[in-house]
């Protein structure tokens, strides 16, 4: 079992790359890990190059284009599973994501039929951390999000994403102007349920779901 974690979080240190990182624990318990901060690294989304679906490749299902990320996105396709996690920036993963999201699943499909060129199966699992509540994603972000990470299907495997709702921001409210929130109810919710997001996050690592 061989799964690779990519933290697409700029930060490698609080909510995204916590969860993560719980994770990884579980993945390590059943199997070799890989884990990437990849905001440590030089990259780009896809720039279209269609190297990928040049009739003379000698695979199809692969990235051509070199960066620091060439290598690990063409580790996903031996992977028996991706877990990506992202906070949400203006009602989108970030742009980090999102580029890994165009160079691992844009070799996958095929322009011949619209169907998978990959002959593997990753299971992806998806984690999203954000400000707004379970009742806000529910309402603005659910369904959204449901269709946008479809494409993670041309990967074969199951595709799951895992809110993580109404996060601690930052360590200490009283440093910012950040009034509109309330810093009990942040913590609360901080004290209460990260330590059972946390639990999650170990137990989808370990491939419980
Ligand atoms: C530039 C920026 C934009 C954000 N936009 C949103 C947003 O649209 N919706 C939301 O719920 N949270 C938003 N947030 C909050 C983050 O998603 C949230 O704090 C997240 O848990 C941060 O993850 P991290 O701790 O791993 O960095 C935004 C944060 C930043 C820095």
């Amino acid at each position: 079992m061989k799964t690779i974690i990519i933290n697409a979080s700029p930060r490698n240190n609080f909510n995204t790359a916590l969860l993560l990182k719980e994770a990884a624990k579980g993945a390590e318990e059943v199997g070799e890990v890989k884990y990437i901060d990849l905001y440590d690294l030089s990259f780009s989304g896809c720039v279209s190059c269609l190297s990928c679906k040049n009739k003379a490749a000698k695979v199809q299902c692969r990235c051509y284009h070199k960066d620091d990320i060439t290598d690990i996105i063409n580790e996903i396709y031996t992977s028996d599973h991706l877990i990506i996690g992202s906070p949400i920036y203006f009602s989108q993963v970030t742009a980090g994501f999102r580029a890994v999201m165009e160079r691992a699943v844009f070799p996958a499909l095929s322009y011949n039929d619209y169907k998978s060129t990959f002959g593997g199966k990753v299971d992806v699992d998806i984690f999203l951390t954000m400000n707004v509540g379970k009742e806000g994603y529910e309402k603005m972000y659910k369904d959204k999000f449901a269709g946008e990470f479809g494409s993670f299907g041309l990967l074969n495997g199951k595709v799951n994403i895992y809110p993580f709702c109404d996060t601690l921001q930052v360590e200490d409210y009283s440093k910012y102007n950040m009034a509109g929130f309330s810093e009990e109810h942040k913590r609360k919710v901080h004290e209460e349920e990260f330590p059972k997001c946390l639990e999650m996050a170990y137990g989808i690592g370990k491939g419980i779901k």
